[in-house]
């Protein structure tokens, strides 16, 4: 074994195994030499020190080799397409739609029979919830993989997981799978060898003969499922300790030992030859841990990923990386560069979203807007109503504290208020791993449920069209969660299910709503009144050319229930305005003066005389395509 030296050295060792492992084809030559010194690079800072530094970092880049050799040719021709175009995830015809495989569509040859209906509504890019092979059961909703190469046997194959990659492809729609690579199953071959003590698994997992480490990393750690367990480890049935950051069942994977990122980088290669465009990056915040830390996001995390984003351009090119973290905003946005991740949710818009319609109070939101939107050139937000997680309220407290507003209490309002405890609340919420200790707490709900629709409140289908209005135009990706724009409300038979019962995220996981989609022309209904409004959303943001890219510039008014922002497009600009208030606003054409007196409103075809100021209505909001004067 030898420990990594100098560039020169490893990249001829690293090009030898490449040899060992098949030809050296000229294309991944050339990007070999691009991306090479910057993996090493990463290598020498994550695994300097170690002994087996250079074998696993020549190992990686002959998988990177081999994989290319194997990616079959449609592949490579579409990622030449992308190279053409490597902002084609900025352009205003791009939406989102996520869904659980099963439970949507009962199984990868049922997702393949809606595609037409994808490309009704306009889908440019389908995540499909983890579909791996996973325990029965205890699985975390599928995040707890057993293998990466097998699809679940109840869903399909990996073949038919191919072939549906390339018909989305055919349908201009982009499959997007997790890359779970935090953590694995405890059913994971790996994780069973790591226990049985197979040398060449045994540092793959962080695993302890007693308390004395946990104990010393607990003293720093966060909770993230006390309702499951306390702390970050669980005890194995030997009395040993392992890492396991989520469910008791799901192990974190020691990242630590350069042997873990070769093997996980394998999987990643096997997956992007299956014709996946995006992957999904799980859990980033948690992948590298030093004791006395808070383990969360610490500067080799993101070594981490951009090594991995390096062995992507070699092997894939074409592909992109989404970052999930769920963090305070300063982290969220460290994650998102070219080099890293270049696409991220927005968990922060997504709750100040909630926050604002909560509080009838826009200037939260508006805040973050004017200063936490901005993005790197290369990159781009996906901003989203909700997801299959629950909603956790990660705005900054020293944001909230310009407003006076006191981060621990509001966030204390906010839970009561989605769960239905709040007096006069028109939201229907559940409570998602409450610590006692803390006082934390998550909400899960539906859309339609947690913006009144469940209630009966008469503004719910305004507030669930008026969030997707705001994730429809403040730029990136726009992501569905396909059931909301029918107004899905939760299922609450999840707790009649022992499986289930423990996690109340499944109370926003219904299956397909077949009612509601086959209510979908109905006006006399909420599901066909929120999706001819929504539907008609979409379409105008396809015919929007100022709603590609991110460039965003706040336009404030005298209103705190405002929310108000331009999208500059090559000629006009398109003014939103959104109220997120119970009465009435009207802005006022002193407000308006920066813009030609005629504006257009493209979602009603009508146009509007800006020297009679612009009304909102309740809930209400307009998209008005502007010129500046
Ligand atoms: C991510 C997933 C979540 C899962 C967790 C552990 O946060 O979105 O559903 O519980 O990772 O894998």
């Amino acid at each position: 074994m030898t420990a990594l030296t100098t560039s020169d050295a490893d990249r001829v060792a690293a090009l030898e195994a490449c040899e060992a492992a098949g030809r050296l084809d000229d294309a991944f030559l050339t990007r070999f030499d691009e991306q090479f010194p910057r993996l090493h690079g990463l290598f020498t800072r994550l695994y300097g020190e170690r002994a087996d530094g250079r074998e696993q970092l020549a190992a990686t880049v002959a998988a990177a080799s081999a994989s290319w050799n194997a990616r079959p040719l449609d592949l490579k021709v579409h990622d030449a397409q992308r190279a053409a175009d490597p902002e084609w995830f900025q352009s205003e015809r791009m939406l989102g739609g996520v869904c659980y495989v099963d439970r949507f569509a009962g199984n990868l040859a049922g997702v393949r029979e809606l595609i037409p209906s994808f490309r009704e509504l306009g889908l440019t890019y389908l995540h499909l919830m983890p579909l791996f092979d996973a325990p029965l059961g205890d699985n975390d909703g599928g995040y707890a993989v057993s293998s990466y190469r097998r699809v679940n046997p109840s869903l399909g194959t990996m073949a038919q997981l191919a072939e549906l990659a390339a018909e989305l492809r055919m349908a201009g729609i982009s499959l997007v799978l997790d890359f779970i690579f935090n953590h694995t199953s405890n059913a994971h071959e790996w994780a069973q060898k790591a226990v049985a003590g197979d040398p060449a698994y045994a540092d793959f997992y962080l695993i302890f003969p007693d308390r004395q480490m946990p104990d010393a990393y607990e003293r720093t750690t966060r909770e993230i499922f006390p309702d499951d367990h306390r702390g970050s480890f669980v005890q194995l049935e030997d009395g040993r300790w392992i890492w396991s950051t989520f469910y008791h069942y799901q192990w974190d994977l020691n990242y630590a030992n350069p042997a873990v990122f070769r093997a996980m980088a394998g999987e990643m290669l096997f997956l992007a030859n299956q014709g996946v465009e995006v992957l999904r990056m799980d859990a980033v915040a948690f992948i590298w841990k030093r004791l006395g830390t808070s383990c969360e996001s610490l500067p080799e995390a993101h070594l981490l990923l951009q090594a991995f984003n390096a062995v992507l351009a070699m092997a894939a090119p074409g592909m992109v990386f989404k970052s999930e973290a769920i963090v305070h905003p300063d982290e969220v946005v460290s994650y998102i560069s070219p080099e890293e991740c270049e696409l991220s949710y927005n968990p922060l818009q997504m709750a100040l979203t909630w926050e604002a319609l909560a509080t009838r109070d826009g200037r939260l939101l508006q805040q973050a807007l004017d200063r936490r939107h901005e993005l790197p050139p290369g990159t781009a937000w996906v901003n989203y109503v909700r997801s299959h997680d629950d909603i956790g309220w990660t705005f900054a407290d020293e944001d909230a504290a310009e407003f006076g507003i006191d981060g621990y209490a509001h966030r204390q309002f906010l839970n009561r208020f989605y769960t239905g405890r709040h007096e006069g609340t028109f939201a229907r919420g559940v409570a998602f791993q409450e610590n006692p200790a803390t006082g934390d707490a998550r909400v899960t709900g539906t859309t339609a449920s947690l913006a009144g629709i469940e209630a009966g409140d008469p503004g719910g289908e305004d507030r669930v069209v008026l969030a997707h209005a705001l994730a429809l135009s403040t730029g990136g990706i726009p992501l569905l969660y396909l059931g909301d724009e029918v107004a899905q409300l939760n299922d609450y038979s999840y707790a009649d299910d022992p499986v289930r019962r423990g996690d109340t995220r499944w109370v926003h996981r219904g299956n397909r709503p077949r009612d509601a989609y086959a209510q979908r022309g109905d006006d006399t209904t909420p599901a066909g009144r929120v999706f001819r409004r929504l539907t008609k959303l979409i379409s105008v943001r396809q015919q929007s050319p100022e709603l590609a890219g991110n460039t965003l510039i706040p336009f404030h008014t005298p209103h705190p229930a405002v929310v108000g922002y331009q999208r500059p497009g090559p000629e006009t600009t398109l003014l939103v305005l959104a109220n997120v208030g119970d009465a009435e606003v009207t802005i006022d054409p002193l407000t308006l003066s920066g813009f030609e007196r005629t504006a257009f409103d493209p979602v009603h075809d009508a146009s509007v005389d800006l020297d009679e100021g612009v009304t909102l209505r309740p809930h209400g909001f307009v998209w008005l395509r502007v010129t500046p004067v």
